[in-house]
C-alpha cells in the first residue's frame, strides 16, 4: 500500500493514532459482510482513515498496520478475513499482561523491540543522556533495558547491588521504575548520585544510591529505611572476579584472594537480594568468565550453579557479545597469537543468567 500525503515521513515504526469509535464502526461493517469482496470495498474505507487527536484513539504502529490491513485483503475466504479482523478488535480493547511486566500480549506484535532470543550482539552503546561510558567496567544500558522492560511494571522497584556508575538506576528513571543502588566505593556512589540526579525523572520515580558492602549488607534493613517493603527486580553485575580492580578494599569482589572466596562473596549477595526480592519475580546476572594459570574459569557457571542452590529456578542463559575495548583491540594481535600458541579461543561473548525466584 503506498502512503497517501498524509502519512508520509512515517517509517514502520512510527506510533499511528485513529479515532478509535470511527475505527470499531468500520470494523464492524467489515465484519458484517457477506462476501470476502464486500469486505475487501469496506476495508479500503478503514484503509483511509487518517490520524486523530480526538479523546479515545487506538495506537497501532505504520508498519504493522499495514501489514495487517494487507493480510485482511489477502484472505482467500470470507473466514479467514473475519478472523483476522476479529483478532485486530480483540487487540484494542483487551490488556492480557503476564504476572511480571506490562506488555500487553493482546498487541505481542508490537513489541519487536524487545529481544526474546537468547543471543544478544548489540554494536553500539547508548551514550544517550547521562549514559557516558565513562566507567571501567561498566555494562550497555541496553542490558538493563531489555531486562527491566520485559520483567518489570511501572512503578516496580528494581535493586542493583553492584552500582558502579548507575547505568540501571538512569535506565529505570526512562523507563518509569523506581531504583535502588548499592555501591561500595564511596566517591563512586556520590559521583553516581549526582549523575543520576541529572538525568531527566519524567515518570517522577525514585532513585536511591547508597554506599555500602553487598556481601554483608542487611537489604531488608535497608530497603526499610527508604519505605520499600521488597523489589520487584534484581540486576547484578559483579566485577568478574579480578579482571577489572575496582578498588583496593577488602570487601571488593574484585580483590578476593582466589576464584573460591569470589563465587562465595558473590553466592551471599544473592541470597541476600533474594531475601527482599517478591516470590516470582526475576533476578538477572551479568557476568563474564576468566583465563586465569592456562585455564578457562567459567565464573558464570559457577555462580549460577550456587544460585541454583538458593530459592531460584533458572530461566535463560543469554550469550551477549563481548564489546571489543580500546586496549583489547590494540591487542588484538597478540591475543591471537596466545590463542594460536596456547590452545584456547579468545573472549568474545559473557552472560546474563535470568532467574526467577520461587
Ligand atoms: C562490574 S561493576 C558494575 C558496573 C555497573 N553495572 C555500571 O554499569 O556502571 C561492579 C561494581 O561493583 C562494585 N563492588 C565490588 N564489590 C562490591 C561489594 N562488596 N559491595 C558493593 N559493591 C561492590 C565495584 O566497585 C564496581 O563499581
Amino acid at each position: 500500500m503506498t502512503p497517501s500525503v498524509e502519512l508520509v515521513g512515517l517509517n514502520v515504526d512510527s506510533p499511528l493514532s485513529l479515532p478509535k469509535g470511527r475505527l470499531l464502526q468500520l470494523l464492524q461493517g467489515c465484519m458484517d459482510s457477506q462476501t470476502i469482496e464486500e469486505l475487501r470495498t469496506r476495508l479500503l474505507l478503514v484503509k483511509e482513515l487518517r490520524p486523530a487527536r480526538s479523546a479515545e484513539v487506538v495506537t497501532v504502529r505504520f508498519g504493522l498496520w499495514h501489514d495487517q490491513l494487507r493480510q485482511i485483503r489477502e484472505s482467500k475466504s470470507l473466514d479467514r478475513a473475519r478472523h483476522y479482523i476479529k483478532r485486530m478488535l480483540k487487540s484494542f480493547d483487551e490488556v492480557k499482561t503476564p504476572s511480571f511486566s506490562d506488555i500487553n500480549l493482546c498487541r505481542w506484535q508490537e513489541y519487536d523491540d524487545l529481544w526474546t532470543d537468547s543471543l544478544w550482539q548489540i554494536d553500539r552503546r547508548d551514550r544517550s543522556g547521562q549514559h557516558s561510558g565513562h566507567y571501567w567496567g561498566n555494562f550497555v544500558p541496553q542490558i538493563p533495558h531489555q531486562l527491566m522492560r520485559r520483567f518489570t511494571k511501572a512503578g516496580d522497584w528494581v535493586l542493583d547491588p553492584f552500582l558502579g556508575s548507575g547505568t540501571t538506576l538512569i535506565e529505570a528513571r526512562r523507563l518509569g521504575r523506581n531504583a535502588f543502588g548499592l555501591e561500595l566505593q564511596e566517591s563512586v556512589a556520590q559521583e553516581t548520585w549526582a549523575r543520576v540526579q541529572r538525568e531527566d525523572n519524567p515518570h517522577k520515580v525514585q532513585s536511591v544510591v547508597r554506599q555500602g558492602d553487598s556481601v554483608s549488607a542487611d537489604f531488608r534493613g535497608l530497603l526499610d529505611q527508604h519505605g520499600i517493603p521488597s523489589v520487584q527486580m534484581a540486576i547484578l553485575h559483579p566485577p568478574y572476579h579480578d579482571i577489572i580492580r575496582f578498588s583496593d578494599r577488602p570487601e571488593c569482589l574484585s580483590n578476593q584472594g582466589d576464584v573460591n572466596a569470589f563465587v562465595e562473596g558473590f553466592t551471599r549477595v544473592a541470597a541476600g537480594v533474594s531475601k527482599v526480592l517478591q516470590k516470582k519475580r526475576y533476578m538477572a546476572v551479568v557476568i563474564g568468565d576468566k583465563y586465569a594459570g592456562s585455564e578457562w574459569v567459567p565464573l558464570g557457571f559457577l555462580t549460577m550453579q550456587r544460585i541454583l542452590e538458593l530459592d531460584f529456578q533458572l530461566k535463560s542463559i543469554v550469550v551477549k557479545n563481548f564489546e571489543e575495548t580500546l586496549g583489547k583491540r590494540a591487542q588484538r594481535e597478540l591475543w591471537r597469537y596466545r590463542a594460536l600458541a596456547g590452545g584456547f579461543y579468545v573472549f568474545k561473548h559473557e552472560y546474563v543468567f535470568l532467574f526467577q525466584k520461587k
